[in-house]
């Protein structure tokens, strides 16, 4: 990578476009059905307009909190991403070795191309484990304890996302793995399901979701989840008043208001649309957490004042990680910094725990949206 990363987020997009060969790029970047929802989750952000209050006296903003009583240098942690080794050859371990240097958890994805093992090994900062859950309990029982042995520290379950979502551009690019490339939270688990099936045409990973995915999944199985290990329990996927209610009625510790980086059901709201609506019905019985479209200090200042404890980042990770290993997630994770401490220092927040919704306000017409 060079010194100084790109001047923004399209540029270093584009510049990992260049790097990654076309079927890679093309899962990382698309979404499902028309990607209808994977714009909007962007258009949102440019839909709430700041309120800044002038003549504070801040001079350095605290960016530092914490979530699941886990301190966090800023209120970032980068999303769980599935295949990372396709960006650049160290994969998650670079990641977590980024995470680690700038304070922010990662969250492994079940389908890494390293095991948790391996990246515990290398995470200095907390470690999340992302659990997709399979028909085959007992290996998924052993692979929640793995994580905890490992030394995860909280369990993301992500619950929308039974069957893959539809993305055409994998299913015309005949989106597969490289040989040679290993999931090693499958190995040793799964049996024969460990390995990827070998596809004529469509999408790899959607034939491997529904070989191995659990599509009975309900709320009577969080007790199950809770006996498995004493981690704390987050809900990837929440949208609505309703399941936030349910998820905290089932003690639950947090919730990702996410469509997935509308990578699932296209149709759904932008999850800034309807971080305000989970956020009141949690009342504060649970942390509220949001990803999808996050990609500057201000639309984590946005995030915030619209409800949410932390952001998760996604794809602007695998950019830097495409463009430049450990050092180019790095890059990506210390500019966030730098722009969020900028938000808040002109929007007069002496703390990231100062913004409010007076912080934002719905653009009207007239107002770009
Ligand atoms: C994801 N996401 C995801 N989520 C999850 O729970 N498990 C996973 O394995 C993956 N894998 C994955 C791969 C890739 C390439 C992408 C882009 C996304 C979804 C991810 O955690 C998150 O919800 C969104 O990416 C957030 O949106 P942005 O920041 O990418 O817009
Ligand atoms: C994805 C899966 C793996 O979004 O969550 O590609």
């Amino acid at each position: 990578m060079r010194s100084t990363p790109p001047a923004n987020w399209e540029l270093l997009e584009a510049e990992a476009e260049r790097l990654l060969p076309q079927m890679v790029f093309e899962y990382y970047a698309g979404g499902a059905g028309d990607e209808v929802t994977l714009r909007d989750n962007r258009a949102a952000f440019a839909r709430v307009k700041l309120r800044p209050r002038m003549l504070c006296g801040v001079e350095e903003p605290a960016l530092a909190t914490t979530a699941l009583g886990q301190h966090l240098a800023m209120p970032v942690a980068v999303a769980p991403m599935a295949y990372q080794r396709l960006a650049h050859p160290d994969g998650e371990l670079a990641t977590a070795s980024a995470c680690g240097a700038l304070g922010v958890p990662m969250t492994l994805s079940t389908m890494a191309t390293a095991s948790v093992e391996e990246v515990a090994s290398v995470a200095t900062g907390p470690l999340w484990f992302q659990l997709y859950v399979w028909r085959d309990r007992g290996a998924t029982r052993a692979l929640v304890e793995r994580a905890a042995a490992a030394g995860a520290s909280a369990l993301v379950i992500t619950v929308d996302a039974p069957r893959l979502g539809t993305r055409r551009r994998d299913v015309e690019n005949g989106f597969a793995l490289p040989a040679g490339v290993r999931l090693g939270n499958l190995e040793g688990l799964l049996g024969a399901d460990a390995a990827p099936p070998s596809i004529d045409d469509g999408s790899q990973l959607a034939a491997h979701f529904a070989v191995l995915n659990d599509l009975q999944l309900t709320w009577r199985d969080l007790e199950w989840f809770r006996s498995l290990s004493p981690l704390p329990i987050v809900l990837k996927g929440v949208l609505t008043a309703e399941d936030a209610r349910l998820a905290a009625e089932h003690g639950v510790d947090a919730i990702v208001v996410s469509n997935h980086g509308g990578r699932q059901l296209d149709g759904v709201p932008a999850t800034l649309d309807v971080l305000p609506e989970v956020a009141e019905a949690a009342g504060g019985r649970l942390e509220v957490w949001m990803d999808g479209g996050v990609r500057s200090g201000t639309d984590v200042v946005r995030a915030l004042a619209l409800g949410a404890r932390l952001v998760l980042l996604g794809r602007p990770v695998l950019w830097g990680l495409a463009a430049g290993g450990e050092q180019g997630v790095a890059s990506v994770l210390d500019r966030l910094r730098v722009e969020i401490e900028e938000a808040l220092l002109l929007c007069g927040c002496p703390s990231v725990h100062d913004v409010t919704r007076a912080h934002v306000v719905r653009g009207r017409a007239g107002t770009s949206g």
